[in-house]
């Protein structure tokens, strides 16, 4: 009797699981991060580059084709994420689900071009961020932000 109760529940489990669409609007997300996530959503979807180096620009194309696969490039685009570290460890968490066709050469230019649009467009945000963090760690950061941004100089 009980190990049929357990099958019928991965049964009703599994089922449901099928039947929910493969969108990003994740079930298992609390609803403040859903309420967060949500309001970038809502906010522009580009960037404007034009200001950018070059190279910056063609990563831009790069980040809009692979980053709006699941989740609209607004999501991204308005993220309160400024620090190298947070993009370091989300693009991570993003090249890491299934089907996110990111190769870690493409990571590594997509974290380039998000730190270095965190410095200019979000510079205000970055500046506040920065200030909250121990010393030891805002150096670290510092560091992290001045490798990317001393390359495209
Ligand atoms: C395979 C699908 C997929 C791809 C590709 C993808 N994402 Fe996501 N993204 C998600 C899902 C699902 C969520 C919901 C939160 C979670 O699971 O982390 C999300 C959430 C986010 C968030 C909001 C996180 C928060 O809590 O504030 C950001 C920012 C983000 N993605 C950035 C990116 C970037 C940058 C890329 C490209 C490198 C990318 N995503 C590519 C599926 C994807």
């Amino acid at each position: 009797m009980r190990v049929h109760y357990r099958f019928a529940l991965a049964c009703v489990v599994m089922a449901v699981a099928a039947a929910l669409p493969a969108s990003a609007a994740d079930a298992s997300l609390d609803a403040a991060t859903q309420a967060r996530i949500e309001k970038f959503d809502k906010g522009p979807a580009t960037i404007n580059v034009s200001s950018y180096p070059d190279k910056l620009q063609d990563y831009y194309q790069l980040f809009s084709q692979k980053c709006s696969q699941c989740h609209r490039l607004s999501r991204p685009v308005n993220s309160d994420y400024v620090l190298p570290e947070q993009w370091g460890r989300y693009i991570k968490r993003m090249m890491y689900k299934p089907g996110s066709n990111i190769s870690g050469a493409d990571a590594k230019k997509i974290y380039d071009f998000l730190v270095y649009d965190s410095s200019v467009r979000k510079k205000k945000a970055l500046d506040a961020k920065l200030q909250t963090l121990p010393p030891e760690e805002r150096t670290k950061q510092q560091q992290a932000i001045k490798e990317v941004t001393s390359k495209y100089k």
